[in-house]
């Protein structure tokens, strides 16, 4: 099997540096993590707060390097300063707040500026810039000043800007976090496309529902990999969860109460949809 991102013993410790000369602290951040991803997967990354999901999202484009340990990205280990480029044009990263993430007045000049800094030619910058935003659904708002769209627009934008420089892979750190209902929707189904087309998606959130959503589950805790499996086996670990202070989707806990009361629900219920036809199917 191939991975595209994979780590072993992967441990990165902050260095606090004091006021006065004296030692530098640290802060141990990622405490000997392992994972392994697919390419081509849905990761999504949940974990209370502090439990290293962005220091390791870091790690993926080279922004943050292992204090010991290692990370391969399409094989290429992250410390390999020389190999560095080759990393970040194949990982595109969004973050959580989309005002940050734009920066030129126009949607499609924003767009153009990850294409433009890899050197692509100005002839094909205007066709990766057409085809990412038609790919985000942006393509009618080319020519507006971004401050005027709404949070999921903006992000839309960011995530047209990424497609531009023709990632392998995207790491979305909690992207939905400022985002209203709907805002949420439009990005959740524009990297679900982006996903079925092939894109690996590392999607971090606080979303249960985002979440289940994904191939595969990897909960952190201190730093550490707490638990990995598909939705429907991490979501069945709801006294687990609960105790590192996480929840499960509302509606797996609805079908775990039903099921404690003494009805035949099949386990893996994550949607709405699927709790209703289980019901349905009762006799
Ligand atoms: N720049 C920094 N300097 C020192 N310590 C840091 C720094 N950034 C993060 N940390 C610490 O490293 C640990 C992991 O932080 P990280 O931001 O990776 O967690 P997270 O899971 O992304 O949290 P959140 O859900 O709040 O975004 C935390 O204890 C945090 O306080
Ligand atoms: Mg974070």
């Amino acid at each position: 099997m191939e991975y595209i991102v994979k780590t072993e013993n992967l441990v990165f410790e902050y260095k606090i540096q004091a006021a006065d000369d004296a030692a530098a602290e640290t802060k141990a951040a990622l405490g000997g993590v392992d994972i392994a991803v697919t390419q081509g997967e849905f990761v999504a990354v949940l974990g209370h707060n502090g439990s290293g999901k962005s220091t390791l999202a870091k790690h993926i484009n080279c922004l943050l390097s292992p204090t010991s340990g290692i990370m391969w990205v399409k094989g290429i280990s992250v410390a390999d300063e020389a190999r560095l480029w080759d990393i970040r044009s194949s990982v595109g990263m969004v973050f959580q707040n989309p005002d940050n993430q734009i920066i030129a007045t126009i949607v499609e000049e924003d767009v153009a500026f990850g294409p433009e800094n890899l050197g692509v030619p100005p002839a094909e910058i205007r066709a990766r810039v057409d085809e990412a935003l038609l790919s985000v659904g942006m393509a009618e708002f080319a020519e507006n000043p971004p401050h005027f769209l709404s949070g999921g627009q903006k992000q839309r934008v960011a995530i047209a800007g990424i497609l531009a420089m023709r990632p392998d892979i995207i790491v979305l750190d909690e992207p939905t976090a400022m985002l209203d209902p709907i805002g949420r929707r439009e990005v959740i189904s524009v990297v679900q496309k982006l996903n079925r087309e092939g894109i690996t998606i590392i999607f971090i959130t606080h979303f249960m529902d985002e979440a289940a959503q994904a191939d595969r589950i990897i909960v952190m805790e201190e730093g550490k990999v707490a638990m990995t499996g598909t939705p429907a086996e991490v979501f069945a670990q709801i006294a687990p969860l609960k105790a590192i202070g996480l929840d499960v989707p509302q509606v797996a806990e609805i079908a775990d109460g039903l099921r404690r009361a003494g009805v035949a629900l099949p386990q893996g219920i994550l949607t709405v949809d699927a709790l209703v036809e289980a019901i349905c199917q009762l006799r």
